[in-house]
């Protein structure tokens, strides 16, 4: 385990990088800033170390960037239509920062914060934040705390808040995996697997639509391991609306369970994820633009990474009809979740 500086930023705010684990498990970097998770590195079916996971070369580039690679995000993922909900009857407004919504957080969020590094160990690291009453706009000054813990080849991940006032959190954590290594290209060839009958349409904007739909006889059935390069290239008007897949999937079942799986047939790896969440956010690196710096230098473009986010549905607050949001003194938010690596044949 070490605890190093790796930068500052242009506001003059040092980052730390904590490191945990050990190959020829799972080595895992976490940065204070927004307890990113900055590489993972694994050893693939091919016997192969390589760094799984997507990120920016310097702590600067985070803050620079829209992809928030790695961060982990709150108070709200996702988004928030109009920014604005009522809770208790009282109506609130929070900061937007996407077409008119509010996203992960508001223009502020969880990930372009420096958390503290309250423990760490040889496999483990908690880190906590305060956001205080009023931050975007939300109400109630929550804590919010992060653990990350290395078990050989297996990562755990849990989150939790509590708050002074009623208010809504939804964490997650918004890691882009390319398990052909970062900077080795996009995940086209990767096949994805998603527990889950149904996901959220959602407008231009990415605000749900309304109902939930069933993916059976669309390109959003995941059911089977399905190969994402051909799925994002589908003429289907929800994929063509978001330039991809960037759609909440309504997991099947409830509790911890496997929610997810990701195979790279290149490199013959396998990640599997876990989660209690009623939601997994399937996106699939659309915006990319190629105009950030991958970790190794190389220019983030289009589909060169996918991020699972379990988390609650979006705009939740606006959908009475759906899991709840809603956090009240005195009770504390959870979410669990876990990537486990493995080898395929
Ligand atoms: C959202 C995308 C957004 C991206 C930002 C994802 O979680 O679903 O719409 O563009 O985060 O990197």
């Amino acid at each position: 385990m070490t605890v190093e500086t790796v930068g500052q930023l242009d506001d003059g705010r040092d980052v730390q990088v904590v490191t945990i684990g050990r190959a020829p498990g799972i080595e895992l970097q976490v940065l204070d800033l927004g307890a990113t998770v900055h590489r993972l590195d694994v050893t693939g079916g091919d016997g192969v170390r390589r760094n799984v996971v997507l990120g920016h070369p310097t702590p600067q580039e985070h803050l620079d960037s829209t992809f928030y690679i790695g961060g982990t995000i709150g108070r709200y993922a996702n988004r928030i239509a109009d920014g604005r909900f009522e809770l208790d009857g009282v109506g609130h407004e929070v900061g937007t920062n996407d077409r008119g919504h509010s996203l992960h957080g508001g223009p502020d969020g969880f990930d372009r914060r420096t958390w503290s590094v309250e423990r760490h160990d040889d496999t483990s690291v908690e880190l906590a934040l305060t956001s205080p009453d009023g931050d975007q706009g939300f109400p109630g000054e929550v804590r919010a705390t992060v653990t990350f813990t290395v078990v050989v080849d297996r990562v755990d991940v849990v989150m939790t808040a509590t708050t002074s006032a009623p208010t809504v959190v939804n964490m997650t954590s918004h890691v882009y995996f390319n398990l052909a290594g970062e900077g080795a290209g996009t995940a086209d060839e990767h096949l994805l697997r998603v527990a889950a009958e149904r996901y959220t349409p959602v407008d231009d904007a990415g605000i749900p639509e309304g109902d939930h739909a069933v993916v059976e006889g669309t390109p959003f059935d995941l059911r089977e391991p399905t190969v994402v390069g051909e799925a994002v290239r589908s003429a289907h008007p929800q994929v063509v609306a978001a330039s991809g897949i960037d759609h909440n999937y309504v997991l099947d079942g409830s509790g911890s369970r496997v929610v997810a799986q990701l195979d790279c047939p290149t490199t013959r790896t396998r990640l599997e994820l876990t989660s209690d969440q009623p939601g997994l956010q399937v996106y699939t690196g659309n915006f990319l633009d190629g105009q950030r710096r991958s970790t190794s230098g190389v220019l983030l473009r289009q589909g060169d990474g996918i991020a699972l986010e379990p988390q609650t549905f979006p705009d939740s607050p606006n959908h009475p009809e759906w899991p709840s949001a809603e956090l009240r003194p005195g009770q504390t938010y959870t979410s669990h979740l876990s990537w486990t690596v493995s080898a395929t044949a």
